[in-house]
């Protein structure tokens, strides 16, 4: 294995859930509303734009199990405008319905085994409230990690180390889970803490599963979201 971890990113963005995401959504559902010039000029050129690369012209045909190519180059494309020097390729794009059936597709990928063989998974104290459902519900074990609330929720290297160290013996931990920025402490972790956390994956051979939903909702002065 190179010293590269492996890494999915979960979610790019919730901005899809905007307004006009749902208005072009409706008109890629019911493309009659193309004519509805009630409906802004851009929501009608986008839908229309995305109904021309759907074969039939119809959301309804098949597409790749990885989703639409037109809408995974576009994604490329945004890391590459957000991420200077990143050059993503489509390819490696993998769109979900949402980011917890992305993440059940690669937790069951990861699991097998049972009691000390059994796939864990490293998650922080406290998560996102839907998370440790999810792992039991793959088969995976939930391996927990503190986060430091006296340095307003941090992630922690020697706490890592710990739980890691603390939980081999007891359940095979597999993937490292990480939200950024953190549900629900609000934590932006900074480019240090970024890298300590890729540096610990790599040599503990851990999956980065790196939740970047909350990327557009960064509070505190002096605080950027900086993608995993
Ligand atoms: C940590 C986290 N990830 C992802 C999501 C979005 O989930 P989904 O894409 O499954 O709707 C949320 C929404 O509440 C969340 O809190």
């Amino acid at each position: 294995m190179s010293s590269r971890p492996m890494a999915f990113d979960l979610k790019l963005s919730y901005s899809l859930a905007g307004l006009n995401s749902r208005r072009v959504l409706a008109v890629c559902l019911h493309p009659e509303l193309l004519g509805n010039t009630t409906l802004p000029l851009d929501v009608r050129l986008r839908a229309q734009r995305l109904l021309e690369v759907c074969n039939g012209g119809s959301v309804g045909s098949y597409t790749d199990s990885s989703g639409i190519p037109h809408v995974s180059q576009s994604i490329a494309e945004f890391i590459m405008r957000r991420d200077v020097g990143v050059h993503p390729h489509a390819k490696d794009v993998f769109i979900s319905s949402d980011s917890e059936r992305g993440l059940m597709v690669i937790l069951k990928l990861l699991a097998s085994g049972e009691e000390d063989t059994q796939t864990g998974v490293l998650t922080p104290r406290p998560c996102p409230h839907t998370l440790p459902t999810l792992l039991d519900d793959a088969g995976v074990a939930l391996v927990p990690y503190q986060l430091m609330e006296d340095r307003g929720w941090a992630v922690d290297l020697s706490e890592l180390h710990r739980a890691l160290k603390c939980d081999r013996g007891g359940c095979n931990p597999r993937a490292i889970y990480i939200s950024n920025p953190g549900t629900p402490t609000g934590n932006v972790q900074d480019w240090k803490s970024i890298e300590e956390v890729i540096r610990f994956a790599a040599a503990e051979r851990l999956l980065l599963l790196v939740d970047e939903v909350y990327q557009d909702s960064v509070y505190g002065q002096g605080k950027e979201f900086i993608s995993f």
